[in-house]
């Protein structure tokens, strides 16, 4: 079996859904529960025996340790993780304590796990590490993407703690020979996707009527990839890639905010038209910007294209799509995910941006 933590999480319970849609190896689920973990993202797995879910912290080393010594997993795939930078710019803390503390705590668990384990299950042991684009800072227009040497440059208090999480996670390949896999991921989206965050966000305000917040100009640029490609990704990662190297995974989709923002409400347009039949971009506004935020992130997808034969499947087009229909389809998850918690949230990020 393998251990994947942060799996009630947008992206962890996405990997969890499709590692079941793909084969029956079992998977004991690690997940906090924070405001981001979600067991209803989970919820087609009740009562599957493949998966065994247990609430916990990745920092929580004897009881890491003691689950891995229960089930012996031949791998880890760690998604555990304190992932939006706006939270971070308010309040860094959680940022250190899970993604630096915890991620040294979950990799001395395995150390002493894997340590103990015969020669055998030892070389098939693999550790996979879940990172982010944002560690190589941002890129001016016309430099080109980042690819897995580019420097380390990161510029919010999340991208700090991802950055020093990679730095650990490399150091035990180096110094203990852990088994290690690193993976930094462009921006995802697709279902499950917590409404903190741009895409989700958009598509939730514009149905209620909300004001669509544009942080500054609006021409930052993400490279966008559905999340399903990043869980393939993983799995291609997770086979065949090679030990104690770094693979850059992203959708060669680079768009402006405004223009994923417009073309949202395009679709929306089309899919749930206004009942006064404007169109959803009359909700837009723009708002003060993010404090320090990155101007361009673009990711070099070539050396896991070369390496291990990966491409995404989905195009913007038909990932976006799916997306906007699944929110359409799924208002019951939305309206549950929209706790006291959130709604304060939203009150604290949005007041004072005028
Ligand atoms: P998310 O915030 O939706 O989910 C994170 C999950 O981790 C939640 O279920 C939460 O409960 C759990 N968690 C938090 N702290 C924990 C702890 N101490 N112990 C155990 N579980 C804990 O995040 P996501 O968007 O699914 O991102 C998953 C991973 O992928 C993160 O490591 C993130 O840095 C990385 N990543 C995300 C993106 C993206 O676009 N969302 C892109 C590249 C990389
Ligand atoms: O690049 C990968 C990263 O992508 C992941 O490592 C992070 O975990 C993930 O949260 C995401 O970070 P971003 O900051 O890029 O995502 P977010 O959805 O928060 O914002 C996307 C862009 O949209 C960013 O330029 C800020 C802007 N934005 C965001 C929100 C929430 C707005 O203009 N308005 C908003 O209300």
């Amino acid at each position: 079996m393998i251990l994947v933590t942060g799996s009630a999480g947008f992206i962890g319970a996405n990997f969890v859904l499709d590692w079941f849609a793909q084969g029956e190896e079992s998977v004991i689920s690690l997940d906090k529960l924070t405001y981001a973990g979600n067991l209803e993202n989970l919820a087609s797995l009740k009562g599957d025996p493949r998966h065994i879910f247990v609430r916990g912290d990745i920092g929580d080393a004897e009881l890491v340790g003691q689950l891995l010594r229960q089930y012996c997993p031949r791998a880890i795939i760690n998604f555990a993780a304190e992932s939006h930078v706006d939270r971070s710019i308010h309040g860094p803390e959680d940022f250190i304590r899970t993604n630096i503390v915890g991620t040294f705590h979950l990799l001395e668990a395995v150390r002493a796990y894997w340590s103990g384990l015969a020669d055998a299950e030892k070389d098939g042991f693999r550790f996979l590490h879940v990172s982010t684009d944002e560690v190589y800072g941002s890129l001016a227009k016309d430099e080109p993407a980042f690819s897995e040497t580019h420097r380390y440059e990161p510029n919010s208090p999340y991208s700090a703690s991802k950055a020093a999480s990679d730095h650990l996670v490399r150091a035990y390949h180096h110094t203990y020979g852990l088994p290690v896999l690193t993976t930094n991921c462009s921006n995802n989206y697709g279902p499950y996707h917590f409404p903190e965050k741009l895409i989700p966000l958009m598509i939730v305000n514009a149905l209620a009527g909300k004001p669509l917040p544009v942080y500054g100009d609006g021409q930052q640029i993400r490279d966008w990839l559905y999340v399903k490609d990043h869980c393939s990704a993983i799995r291609c990662v997770l086979a065949k890639g090679r030990l104690g190297e770094v693979y850059n995974i992203g959708g060669w989709n680079e768009k402006a905010n405004l223009d994923i923002v417009h073309t949202v409400c395009t679709l929306l347009d089309e899919l749930r038209p206004r009942t006064d039949s404007k169109s959803y971009r009359e909700q837009i506004v723009f708002v003060t910007d993010r404090p320090g935020h990155d101007r361009r992130y673009a990711i070099d997808a070539r050396k896991i294209e070369r390496e291990l034969g990966w491409k995404p499947a989905e195009t913007f087009d038909t990932g976006i799509r799916k997306t906007v229909r699944w929110y359409l389809d799924n208002q019951g998850w939305v309206g549950n995910v929209q706790s006291g918690s959130y709604r304060q949230w939203v009150e604290k990020n949005y007041a004072g941006r005028g």
